[in-house]
């Protein structure tokens, strides 16, 4: 049966929500991920690589804040620090400054995890019934696939 923020059980609330806030943070690090690459990356593919790192955080920064609010609709705390965020994140930061290539391949997997586990929240949130955290984390995860694309294509 279809469920809204006020009637889904606190136990499913508080499922969804742990759910979303990985999406919080995977979608925050990789946002400071293609921030660094728009600042630091280097060649003769400069400029449009430039423009699609930042198409990228651009994306990234409003959808933190469409999941993040989601979390609160249902009623739960939204991963606000830094420091949780690394912590719940499977997208991670490497070291050093990779190369025009290597950022676009991070970058690739960084895409890739979202989707994955957008596609997981929304699954769950189906699970539990509700509709409309399923369709934010649709329509995320499909943004996430075709930025993986994007980079995809730029390697070959
Ligand atoms: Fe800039």
């Amino acid at each position: 049966m279809t469920q809204t923020a006020a009637s889904l059980s606190t136990d499913a609330s508080a499922a969804i929500a742990d759910a979303l806030n990985q999406a919080v943070a995977e979608t925050t690090v990789t946002t400071m991920l293609a921030q660094n690459f728009h600042w630091n990356v280097k060649g003769m593919a400069f400029g449009p690589l430039h423009a699609l790192f930042q198409d990228v955080y651009e994306d990234h920064f409003v959808a933190q804040d469409d999941l993040a609010e989601r979390v609160r609709a249902l009623n739960v705390h939204a991963e606000g620090t830094l420091a949780g965020m690394l912590k719940r994140s499977k997208v991670t930061e490497e070291e050093g400054v990779p190369s025009d290539k290597d950022m676009l391949k991070q970058m690739m997997h960084a895409q890739e995890t979202l989707a994955a586990t957008l596609a997981g929240a929304g699954e769950l949130a189906a699970e539990h019934g509700d509709t409309l955290t399923e369709d934010l984390c649709i329509a995320r995860g499909q943004t996430h696939e075709k930025f993986a694309w994007f980079m995809r294509s730029h390697l070959g």
